[in-house]
Order: structure tokens, then C-alpha cells, then sequence
């Protein structure tokens, strides 16, 4: 996985952090058409989360447009959920082209009338130090993650405006709340699709358009076979994970009674919670969690 405190070390954290059990908006029990009749268009759809949300919108009823630079593996998504008697457009694109993204606005609009929720999930991990961090670097992940975010989010604000209705949905990280050691990239452009969001909540306060931030932990997905690929190494992570499948249902609850912020693994806001009000405390907390190169 990228980045991310969820990382814990096997010897427990020196500060234990309190566990409050109350329950969240993902807690409600499944219907299986809940989604029925929305239309979910899903940025990095061909793998890891991104996937996973459209087999669990569609599985809940929504019509979903996949879009993703592999159209081979897009097809295989919608496959199997035509199969499951689902519906499901393939529309590829890469989320660093502007026209990509208003294309993939355009078609779900022409293919079912209309486009109620984004989900801008698609993103790339990296991990190593400020030194190993080469502007190349750094700008891949603010076009994939930051401008990704902006042009997908872009595309469906205007269909939104036009409807007076819709849900963008980005998926950040926890690491974009708690940077830790070696996420230095990475956690600045999760970090910047909060503050993002946070401004379009704003923006959209008072109308019937929604904006919300999606916090996951480490997850198992291709995530790090990716940035093996891209950048030449993997990093190790122990600790707290949820499955993509987790994250997944989180989001269908929050596209059926949207909240501003989701975090899929509950415990995880507590971290964000101790980083406003004790940054300090953080800083101590957060060298038992993180990535770690295997050796
Ligand atoms: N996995 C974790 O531990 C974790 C934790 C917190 C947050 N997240 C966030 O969750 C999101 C999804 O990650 P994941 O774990 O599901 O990773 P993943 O399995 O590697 O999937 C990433 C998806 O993004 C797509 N993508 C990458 N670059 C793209 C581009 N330029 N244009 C269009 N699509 C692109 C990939 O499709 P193609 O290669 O086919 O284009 C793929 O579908 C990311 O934003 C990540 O930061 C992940």
C-alpha cells in the first residue's frame, strides 16, 4: 500500500488512543436495490477500490461508468456485472486529460439521462524521502491525484449545475489527514483534495449538491504493485487494513445518505482528531506507524 500511518508496528503504540463505539452512517443494513435508478460514474475502475465500488453500486442498482486507462480490464469489470444483471458503460481515459473527463460526463449523460454521483478515486501512490522525491516525482502525483481530482470533479460539476443535483465523492487517504515519514508527496496531494473538497462543500451549501472526502486506511489492492512499477519499489505495511470491499460499502452508504467526511476504518478519525489538537503528541504517535521499505 502507499503510504499511511495505519501502518502499525507489531509492539503496541506508546499512547493508546481512546476507542469510542458509536455508529456510523455505513452501519446500515444492505438493501440490495438502494442504489436503484442513480447513475455512479468511477474514476480508476479497473482495479483496487475503484472496482470494488462499481461492483457494489451496481450490486445495489446503479448504473455505472467505468473509466480507467485499461479498457481491456474495464471490460471485464462491466462483464461481470451485465452478467449479474447489472448495467455498466466503459468509457477509458486517463484522469490527467481534461477532455477524458468531461467525455466521461458526456457519455453517462447520453447513455441514462443524467449523472448523479463522481467518484474521483483514481490515484498512485510513492514512497521514499524528501532527497529521493524528484520534482518528476512530485508532479506525477499532483497531475494524477491532485488534477485528476480537479478535472473529474470539474466535468461533473457542470452536469450537476445543470441537473441542480449530484454527489462528488473523492477519495483521499488518511495519509492526506497524518502525513508520516517517507509521504511527503504523497500526503500533500491527499491533502489537497481535502482542502478541495472542504471549499466545494462550502461552494455547494444550500443546494442539493453534495461533496464528500473518503479517508481510507491501508488496503489491500494493486496500489503497490504499482509503485513497484513506476518508481522501482514497494513498501511494507503492518497494522489496521480494510478490504476494498470495506471501503466500498462505506461509500454506497454515503451516496445513500451523504455525510461530508467517510472513514471506512473507524478508528482512523481519531488520528486526525489528536493531529488538530495535540500536533505534537501526533508527531510521537505517527513514528510507530507508517510504511516501510522491505528490507
Ligand atoms: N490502497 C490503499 O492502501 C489506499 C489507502 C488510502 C487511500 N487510497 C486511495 O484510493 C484510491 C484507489 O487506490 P487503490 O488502492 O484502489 O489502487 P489501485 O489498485 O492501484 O487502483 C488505482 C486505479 O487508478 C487508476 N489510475 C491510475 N492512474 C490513472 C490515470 N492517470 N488515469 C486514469 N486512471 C488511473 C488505475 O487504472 P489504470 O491503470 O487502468 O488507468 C486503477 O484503476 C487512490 O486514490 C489511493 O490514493 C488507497
Amino acid at each position: 500500500m502507499p503510504v499511511s500511518f495505519q501502518e502499525i508496528d507489531a509492539k503496541p503504540p506508546r499512547f493508546e488512543l481512546p476507542t469510542l463505539n458509536f455508529e456510523l452512517a455505513y452501519d446500515r443494513p444492505v438493501s440490495l436495490q438502494s442504489l436503484h435508478g442513480r447513475v455512479v460514474a468511477i474514476t480508476g475502475a479497473s482495479a483496487g477500490i475503484g472496482r470494488a465500488c462499481a461492483e457494489r453500486c451496481a450490486s445495489e442498482g446503479a448504473a455505472v461508468v467505468l473509466s480507467a486507462r485499461r479498457a481491456d480490464r474495464l471490460h471485464e469489470v462491466a462483464a461481470a456485472i451485465t452478467a449479474g444483471g447489472g448495467r455498466a458503460l466503459v468509457v477509458p481515459g486517463d484522469v490527467t486529460s481534461e477532455a477524458d473527463m468531461r467525455t466521461l460526463v458526456d457519455r453517462a449523460v447520453a447513455t441514462f439521462g443524467q449523472l448523479d454521483v463522481m467518484i474521483a478515486n483514481a490515484g498512485i501512490g510513492f514512497h521514499g524521502s524528501l532527497g529521493e522525491t524528484t520534482a518528476e516525482v512530485m508532479r506525477r502525483l499532483i497531475d494524477v491525484n491532485v488534477m485528476g481530482t480537479y478535472y473529474a470533479a470539474r466535468a461533473a460539476h457542470e452536469a450537476f449545475v445543470k441537473q441542480q443535483t449530484g454527489h462528488l465523492i473523492v477519495i483521499s487517504s488518511i495519509a492526506g489527514r497524518r502525513g508520516v515519514a517517507g509521504t511527503a508527496a504523497y500526503s500533500a496531494t491527499k491533502a489537497a483534495q481535502i482542502g478541495f473538497v472542504e471549499s466545494l462543500r462550502a461552494e455547494y451549501a444550500g443546494t442539493n449538491i453534495h461533496a464528500s472526502l473518503v479517508y481510507p486506511v491501508s488496503t489491500p489492492t494493486e496500489f503497490h504493485d504499482v509503485m513497484q512499477q513506476n518508481f522501482g519499489h514497494a513498501v511494507r505495511g503492518v497494522g489496521p487494513k480494510q478490504t476494498a470491499a470495506d471501503v466500498a460499502r462505506a461509500i454506497a452508504d454515503c451516496i445513500v445518505s451523504p455525510t461530508p467526511e467517510v472513514y471506512p476504518y473507524r478508528r482512523a478519525w481519531l488520528l486526525a482528531l489528536v493531529s488538530v489538537a495535540a500536533p505534537g503528541l501526533a508527531d510521537r504517535l505517527v513514528q510507530k506507524y507508517g510504511r516501510r521499505r522491505p528490507a
